[in-house]
């Protein structure tokens, strides 16, 4: 908390996989208060992932509040409040009653999976690429929506009747927010809905024929706006009042708050997974390298920016896995100590491969393998394995990102939780051979959204005003011999090869 802040402020309210947050920044950017919560993560079945979206808005409900009364603040210093959340995690409610209809669906989760297949036979996985940028996978929302029609009863004659409504949690939350089913608005924004395997990139809206091939009916849908723009007024929590101004998925979000504003400019966010997006102006660059095409951001009726993204699926959650399913360490910063403790990986590759593979293979019938494995490997070279799966994941995705944009990376921004891991980020410049550089305020994605909603409102004057605000705090260069390097690569690529068509 800075003592020194004085008003007006900006809200942020980060809707994220494993927690919610709420952050409240003064004009230079600085944080002012924090208040976090987590959620339940509920696993089924192998491959399921499921939240309890009603759980989620109580919680969001709680930090709201918890990060306003820390403040010391009123609605009245509040000049806007910004959404930003985890992609593609989807829910359907009852428009009457805001009860939603089953589970949220989480972008992990894999059940679609056989879904997606019907959906590209004969075709292939890029059956939708040219109109969305992205292949047919299980992450994405639309045949998360298409799954719960065709599973839960009664649903889609519901869902026809107009009574249901869809949204991921960018929408569930704003709606809330704003009235629930007293006058909720049900919007989303351009970022979210490019996630959804639904809308055209190039029109920025739903795409009809799509619409018609995954049976998904239109009265569903959320209406598609700018990414910063007044939606509607919150009219519950402390933050009763306060214009709701910005939505924008978490890494575009992180994109945003990076000040990432110009083409050719990437971050890298190391949370549950990694989502590295470079900036590409007002081009949709297709990708032939495994990437996703998606959009940037949008402000108010300004050009669409867009971006290329590699979405690394299982990183921070490798860790959490660690700790909280294998039991191999207490707390997430043991892995770094653990690590430490050896030279290297002892011989042991570790491919997370718990939701399939995401980029740049896209293959969900991929499952986690760990390779290499003797009797003289211990937990530390395990812990090892586990930072360097991430580090290597990186290193895909970059050389992807440079083979279809023609970018050098001259340097990878880097923020989220798992860059106060020292020995990652080494691992990191290392891997990629580029120096690594993370900014004063790692919360960027919270930031990011604080931004739009900051725009919209005139808050702050234009993107430059913002770049001003972005401080080096620390820098990893890279110190590993290349041989090297090019051995443990060709490693780890025979570990991937075995992840792969283990699900028939
Ligand atoms: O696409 C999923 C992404 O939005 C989740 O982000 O921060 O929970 O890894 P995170």
């Amino acid at each position: 908390t800075d003592a020194h802040s004085s008003g007006p402020f900006i809200a942020a309210i980060d809707q994220g996989t494993t927690s919610s947050r709420c952050i409240v920044f003064d004009r230079d950017g600085r944080i002012v208060s924090v208040d976090q919560q987590e959620h339940a993560q509920i696993f089924p079945k192998p491959g399921w992932v499921e939240h309890d979206a009603s759980e989620i808005w109580t919680r969001v409900q709680s930090v709201v509040d918890g990060a306003i009364s820390k403040a010391n603040i009123t609605a009245d210093d509040i000049k806007a409040i910004g959404i930003t959340n985890q992609r593609e995690t989807t829910v359907l409610w009852d428009k009457a009653t805001g009860e939603p209809v089953h589970n949220a669906i989480v972008w992990q989760d894999t059940r679609t999976d056989a879904l997606c297949r019907e959906f590209g036979r004969n075709v292939g996985q890029d059956r939708f690429r040219r109109e969305t940028g992205l292949p047919l996978a299980s992450y994405f929302a639309g045949p998360k929506i298409r799954w719960l029609l065709d599973n839960v009863e009664g649903l889609r004659e519901r869902a026809e009747r107009g009574e249901i409504l869809f949204g991921t949690m960018d929408s569930w939350v704003i709606w809330n927010l704003t009235g629930g089913p007293d006058g909720g608005v049900h919007v989303t924004d351009v970022t979210n809905a490019s996630r959804t395997l639904l809308m055209n990139l190039h029109t920025l809206d739903w795409d009809d024929k799509i619409l018609a091939s995954l049976d998904i009916p239109k009265q569903l849908l959320p209406q598609i706006r700018s990414s910063a723009e007044v939606y509607g007024t919150a009219a519950c929590t402390l933050a009763a009042g306060v214009p709701v101004a910005s939505a924008l998925g978490d890494q575009q979000a992180a994109l945003f708050g990076q000040t990432c504003f110009s083409e050719g400019e990437a971050k890298s966010t190391y949370g549950t997974g990694t989502f590295i997006l470079l900036n590409t102006g007002g081009q949709i660059v297709n990708s032939y390298s495994g990437l996703i095409t998606t959009v940037g951001y949008r402000i108010g009726d300004q050009a669409p920016v867009y971006a290329l993204e590699g979405s690394i699926a299982v990183t921070g959650s490798l860790v959490q896995w660690m700790r909280d399913q294998m039991g191999l360490i207490k707390s997430a910063a043991e892995i770094e100590t653990l690590a430490s403790s050896v030279e290297d990986n002892g011989g042991a590759y570790f491919v997370p491969a718990f939701s399939g593979l995401f980029a740049p293979y896209w293959r969900s019938d991929a499952r986690g393998v760990i390779a290499g494995l003797t009797r003289y490997v211990t937990k530390g070279h395990l812990a090892r394995a586990v930072l360097e799966a991430t580090a290597w994941q990186t290193r895909e995705v970059v050389d992807a990102m440079q083979k279809d944009s023609g970018v050098e990376l001259a340097a990878v921004k880097v923020d989220g939780g798992m860059t106060s891991n020292n020995l990652l980020m080494q691992t990191v410049a290392d891997f990629v051979d580029a120096p690594v550089v993370r900014p004063m305020v790692a919360e960027t994605t919270c930031l990011g959204a604080a931004y739009a909603a900051g725009l919209a409102v005139g808050f702050w004057p234009d993107t430059e005003a913002l770049r001003a605000n972005w401080r080096r705090a620390a820098e990893w260069t890279p110190d590993m011999d290349a041989a090297a390097r090019d051995r443990e690569y060709k490693n780890w690529l025979k570990a991937v090869e075995r992840t792969m068509g283990w699900l028939d």
